[in-house]
């Protein structure tokens, strides 16, 4: 029996092409939610759009600090883990509901798979960091994206047979996902946006958004960018980013904030978009899948393979660089290559399952 345990809007994306593997094959296996993340917009949206089943359990965790979050669903997990006693948890990314997941199957000598093994930005600022390095080095099942991810986990001295290089579900999601979108939404015209005459916009990292001058410096350079390039710039707002803008008290001149988006309204602006500008990690994988140049307000990556194909850039929070960073993307051609896999990274996975 297999534990799927997910708890914010990444990972109920990225466990649909398993969850979708799961049923279709109909084997033995059960969602359980933390709860870390419980907006309409943020988590049940995805469940409707993907037409996924429900969760079989709940743990309504909701927000906290650190500690509190990752403790509230150890003690969660470790209940419905003793009472379901599955042969194997699945976790993915780098969440606290993924840290608290795997920690608590460890301790219970429960098999612990791990979905996007082996990223690495090399910086412990990042809360997400910490839950990945720590996560990999529990499991017994290491699911690297790529060759790269696979090459950090062997550096940090985990055993080669428990790793297993099966590309990104996030591929298998966008090509399950996109020609549904175009059957079903029509979110450029709902916005009233051209293709490729808008910028599309996505903030919510704990780094940038919680420090003031930071976010001050991201919501300035798209100011700018609206100025000199005279287009839209849409930003569906995560709910820690706004709630950061209103406590601040900042300025979001030239910006179309609107709330949060579901996959498929969300997929089809970024394929649509003329660039993307984010601290996202899963919207730098999107944008490289969907050959739209990607701009990342942030200082580093654990998606250097993004840096590699010349999909994105790197350009920090200074307003001058991110109008710099614009344009030079711009300038290049979109024929990249997607190092993310062929979109069969669910049926890999799955199937490295049955057989171990
Ligand atoms: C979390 C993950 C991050 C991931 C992101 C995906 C951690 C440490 N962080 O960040 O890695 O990239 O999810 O979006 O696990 N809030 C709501 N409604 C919700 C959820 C959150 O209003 O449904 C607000 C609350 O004010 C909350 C804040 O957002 O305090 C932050 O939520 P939290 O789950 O702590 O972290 P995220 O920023 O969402
Ligand atoms: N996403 C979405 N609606 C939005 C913004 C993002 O559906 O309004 C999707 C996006 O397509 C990607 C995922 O959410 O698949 C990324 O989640 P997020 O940026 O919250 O987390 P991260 O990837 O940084 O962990």
């Amino acid at each position: 029996m297999i534990s799927i345990i997910l708890g914010t809007r990444p990972e109920i994306i990225k466990m649909s092409p398993i969850i979708r593997e799961c049923e279709n094959q109909n084997l033995d296996y059960f969602i359980l939610h933390t709860g870390q993340h419980y907006s309409y917009e943020m988590d049940r949206i995805f469940f409707e759009e993907l037409e996924l089943p429900e969760a079989k359990y709940n743990l309504d965790v909701g927000s906290g600090t650190h500690a509190d979050q990752t403790g509230r669903i150890m003690i969660g997990v470790e209940e419905v883990l003793i009472k379901e006693n599955p042969d194997v948890v699945l976790v993915e990314g780098d969440t606290n509901t993924v840290l608290a997941g795997a920690l608590s199957a460890a301790k219970l000598h429960i098999k612990v798979g791990h979905v996007e093994a082996g990223l690495r930005s090399f910086d412990r600022r990042m809360p997400e960091e910490i839950n990945r390095v720590l996560t990999d080095h529990i499991s017994d099942y290491l699911f690297a994206p790529t060759d790269e991810a696979k090459k950090n986990l062997l550096r940090e001295g985990i055993n080669e047979d428990k790793i297993f290089v099966t590309g990104n579900t996030i591929v298998d999601a966008v090509y399950q996902n996109l020609e549904i979108a175009k059957r079903k939404v029509n979110a450029l015209k709902a916005l009233d946006l051209n293709p490729k005459e808008y910028f599309l916009v996505t903030a919510h990292r704990q780094e940038n958004v919680d420090v003031k001058a930071r976010l001050k410096g991201i919501l300035r350079g798209l100011e700018l960018i609206h100025e000199k390039l005279s287009l839209p710039v849409v930003f569906p707002i995560h709910p820690r980013t706004s709630k950061r803008i209103r406590e601040f008290g900042l300025e979001t001149n030239g910006i179309n904030l609107i709330d949060p988006l579901g996959f498929l309204e969300f997929l089809q602006l970024e394929a649509n978009a003329k660039l993307v500008l984010t601290d996202s990690g899963g919207v730098q994988e999107e944008t490289c899948i969907l050959k739209v140049p990607c701009v990342t307000l942030r200082d580093n990556t654990e998606r250097p393979e993004t840096l590699e194909v010349g999909s994105n850039m790197i350009v920090g929070v200074n307003p001058e660089s991110i109008l710099e960073g614009v344009k030079t993307m711009l300038d290049k051609k979109t024929n990249w290559e997607n190092p993310f896999g062929d979109g069969k990274a669910g049926e890999k996975i799955v199937e490295i399952l049955k057989i171990y």
